[in-house]
């Protein structure tokens, strides 16, 4: 039985959900959507997954456009993933309803809260706390596995439906700024001209100029830059400086190189 993971992670979550996946059901292929987005994206396998983060309680851009690109042909079974630093609102729903929308059934939804990396709001959490979320989410993937092997049907996850609608509106009105939110970055005198932003970035919105990190206006606000800059040098607005980075320790910023 084959399986393909297409996986997006700007902090390494997504993708060891997607390795640990991998790891536990034989013959499985793990894709970067941002890598394979622009070719023929291989869907003859038994099973398909889709492995993200959660973005503003929401799917984020290249997921949509993922999504978007799919061709439908005789996919048999389906299932999301969403990782998410605290709840996954309605993010699988709206899976749902956009792969509805091109006659592809979502036969299970599951959510994973993981450490949250929206370093524009808050740094790091403790490492204590870290282990315990990796704990738990490595035995909540253990079932995951054995749903999807047997390839059952199995519910959309998701957060109270009230809370949903709030956050969905807050979705509706950040979404479109993503782009753009790339102005807010600026680089401190530590940079080094690594060029570590500018390879981790998964849609080449960060260009070297003079040996300088400059953003191109078409991000996705996943923060793998400022998060992964090794000399800490990138910022966002004025309240980062401080803030402890976060990158999930299984995963090396190579991996993540588009
Ligand atoms: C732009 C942005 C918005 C986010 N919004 C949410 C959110 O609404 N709810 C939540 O629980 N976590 C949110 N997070 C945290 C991520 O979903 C979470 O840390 C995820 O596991 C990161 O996955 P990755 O390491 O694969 O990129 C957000 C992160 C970013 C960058
Ligand atoms: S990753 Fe940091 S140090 Fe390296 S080029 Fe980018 S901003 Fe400069
Ligand atoms: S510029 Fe930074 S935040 Fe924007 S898409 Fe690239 S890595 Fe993500």
């Amino acid at each position: 039985m084959k399986t393909n993971l297409f996986y997006f992670s700007a902090t390494g979550n997504s993708l060891v959900v997607a390795k640990d996946i991998a790891a536990k059901l034989p013959n499985t292929q793990i894709f970067s959507i941002p890598q394979v987005i622009n070719q023929r994206i291989d869907l003859n396998a038994e099973i398909i997954g889709i492995i993200y983060p959660v973005y503003y309680g929401g799917m984020p851009r290249i997921i949509i456009d993922f999504i978007n690109r799919l061709e439908p042909g005789n996919i048999k079974y389906l299932f999301a993933v969403c990782t998410c630093g605290a709840f996954p609102a309605g993010s699988l729903l709206q899976t749902q309803k956009l792969l509805r929308l091109k006659n592809i059934a979502l036969n299970a939804g599951f959510s994973i809260q993981m450490p949250g990396n929206y370093l524009v709001r808050y740094g790091a959490i403790a490492g204590k706390k870290q282990k315990d979320q990796f704990a738990k989410a490595k035995m909540k993937i253990d079932v995951i596995v054995s749903i999807i092997q047997n390839q059952q049907n199995n519910k959309i996850e998701a957060s109270n439906h009230l809370f949903n609608m709030l956050v969905e509106s807050m979705y509706h009105s950040s979404f479109p700024k993503f782009p753009t939110l790339d102005r807010n970055f600026t680089i401190d005198e530590r940079c080094n001209s690594c060029q570590v932003c500018e390879k981790v970035c998964p849609v080449q919105n960060i260009k070297m100029v003079d040996n300088r990190p400059t953003w191109q206006g078409n991000c996705e606000h996943c923060l793998a830059c400022i998060q992964w800059c090794p000399a800490k040098a990138i910022q966002y607005g004025k309240q980062t400086t401080n803030r402890k980075r976060y990158h999930h320790p299984e995963i090396k910023v190579k991996e993540l190189y588009r």
